[in-house]
C-alpha cells in the first residue's frame, strides 16, 4: 500500500511527522513526503523538520507565496503530475492550509482517495480562507479523522456519512508529549519570572493595520507590569513595518519566529498566551497555560468549553481584563479533551493499515 502525505505550511509540520511515525510500524506501507513548499523559510519550514525529525520530502512542489488563488492553483497544477506518477493509494492531507485543499481537490479529480487529518472543524465564520478550505476538503474528503466529537457532529450535519469518520484525538498534541521533555533545557536560559506569549498572524488582526497598531500599543501598556515576548510571522513582520511601530520603548520584545521546541518551552512557562493561531489555543489547553484568543470564533471550541481558551474577540478592554484577571491568579482552570492523549497518530495508521 503507498501512503503519500502532503504538507505545506508550519502548522501541517507537527501533525504530519506523528503519523508518518505511526505508519512507519507497518511493513506493507510504502511513504511519500511532499511539500507544497507554501512556507519556504528557514525559520518557517527546514528548522521544524529538524527539530520533528521529519523526513526530507521526496518532492519539493516549490509553489511559494502569492494570493489564494495563485498559490492554490501552483499546488493543483503542480502536484496533479506528481499523482500521475506516483500513484499513491490514498493521500493524506492536514489542517487547513490553501495546500490542503488544492492536494484534495487533485485527488478527487483524479479518484485517489483521500484522508483528512484534523476534520471537522468549523468556525462558521466564512470570512476565514482557512474555514473554505476546512469546508471543501472534507466534502471531497473519503475518509475523515477528528481530533473532538464537535468534529464529527460538524460533518454528520453536513451530509457526510459517518462510516467515512473517525473519532481520533489531536494529532498535534501527539507531537508535543513526545517533544515536551525536551524543553526543560531551553526553559532556564535567561526567562522572565512571569511573561506573557503572543503570536498574532490571521489577516483579521494583521491587515487593518490601525488595529494592528492599538493592539501592539496595548501589549506596549501591559508590558510595563508583565513582559511580552513576540515572535512574529513574516506576514506580521511585513505589516508591522507600516505600523511605524518597533516596541522598543518598552519590554515588549518582538523576535523572529521560533522553531518548535524553543516555542513550546515558552508556552510551557508563559503565564498567559495570546494568539490568533488554532493551534496554540489546543496547545495551551493540553498544558493548562491561560490562553487569550483574539478572534471573534473558534473553530476548536473545545478549548474554550473544557481547556483555558477565553476568546476576548476584537476588545483591546477585554484583553486587558483578562490578563489583569491572569495577574491576579483568578485564571480560567480547564481540563484535556478525551483522546488528546499523544496516541491519535497510532489510531490513524491502524485504521490506514486495516483500510
Ligand atoms: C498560512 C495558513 C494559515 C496558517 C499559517 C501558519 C492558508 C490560507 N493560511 O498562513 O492557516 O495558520 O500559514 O503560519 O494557507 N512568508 C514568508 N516566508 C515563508 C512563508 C510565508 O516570508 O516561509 C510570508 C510571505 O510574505 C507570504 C506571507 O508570509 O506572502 C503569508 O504566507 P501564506 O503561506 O500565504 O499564509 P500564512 O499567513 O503563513
Amino acid at each position: 500500500m503507498h501512503i503519500l502525505h502532503v504538507v505545506g505550511a508550519r502548522p501541517n509540520f507537527m501533525k504530519a511527522k506523528p503519523v508518518h511515525a505511526a505508519l512507519a510500524a507497518y511493513s506493507h506501507i510504502k511513504q511519500t513526503l511532499v511539500h507544497s513548499g507554501q512556507h519556504y523559510d528557514m525559520n518557517m519550514s527546514d528548522v521544524f523538520f529538524q527539530q520533528l525529525e521529519l523526513p526530507a520530502p521526496d518532492v519539493n512542489l516549490q509553489v511559494g507565496s502569492g494570493s489564494h488563488a495563485q498559490q492554490t492553483a501552483e499546488v493543483i497544477s503542480r502536484f496533479e503530475e506528481v499523482v500521475l506518477e506516483r500513484k499513491p493509494d490514498v493521500v493524506l492531507v492536514y489542517g487547513d492550509v490553501n495546500s490542503t485543499v488544492a492536494a484534495a481537490l487533485v485527488c478527487a479529480k483524479l479518484q485517489v482517495p483521500v484522508a483528512h487529518v484534523e476534520a471537522g472543524l468549523r468556525s462558521f465564520d466564512r470570512t476565514m480562507p482557512e474555514e473554505i478550505n476546512r469546508v471543501l476538503t472534507d466534502q471531497i474528503s473519503s475518509l475523515l479523522f477528528t481530533p473532538s466529537s464537535d468534529g464529527n457532529e460538524n460533518l454528520e450535519r453536513e451530509g457526510i456519512p459517518s462510516d467515512r469518520i473517525r473519532l481520533v484525538g489531536n494529532v498535534m498534541i501527539d507531537t508535543l508529549v513526545r517533544l515536551l521533555p525536551r524543553t526543560a533545557a531551553r526553559r532556564s536560559v535567561g526567562l522572565p519570572p512571569r511573561f506573557a506569549l503572543v503570536t498574532l498572524h490571521r489577516p483579521s488582526n494583521v491587515d487593518d493595520i490601525s488595529w494592528l497598531g492599538a493592539m501592539l500599543k496595548e501589549l506596549s501598556e501591559i508590558s510595563t507590569e508583565l513582559p511580552v515576548l513576540f515572535p512574529v510571522h513574516p506576514r506580521t513582520t511585513e505589516r508591522l513595518r507600516l505600523t511605524g511601530m518597533n516596541g522598543e520603548r518598552s519590554s515588549l520584545r518582538l523576535m523572529d519566529p521560533l522553531p518548535y521546541v524553543d516555542f513550546l518551552a515558552l508556552q510551557t512557562a508563559a503565564t498567559v498566551v495570546i494568539t490568533d493561531s488554532g493551534g496554540i489555543q489546543e496547545e495551551t489547553t493540553y498544558l493548562g497555560i491561560p490562553c487569550l484568543t483574539v478572534r471573534e470564533n473558534t473553530e476548536r471550541p473545545v478549548t474554550a468549553t473544557m481547556g483555558t481558551n477565553t476568546l476576548v474577540g476584537r476588545s483591546i478592554p477585554r484583553m486587558r481584563d483578562e490578563v489583569t484577571k491572569i495577574l491576579q491568579g483568578k485564571a480560567k482552570k480547564g481540563s484535556i479533551p478525551p483522546l488528546w492523549d499523544g496516541h491519535a497518530a497510532e489510531r490513524i495508521a491502524a485504521t490506514l493499515a486495516g483500510a
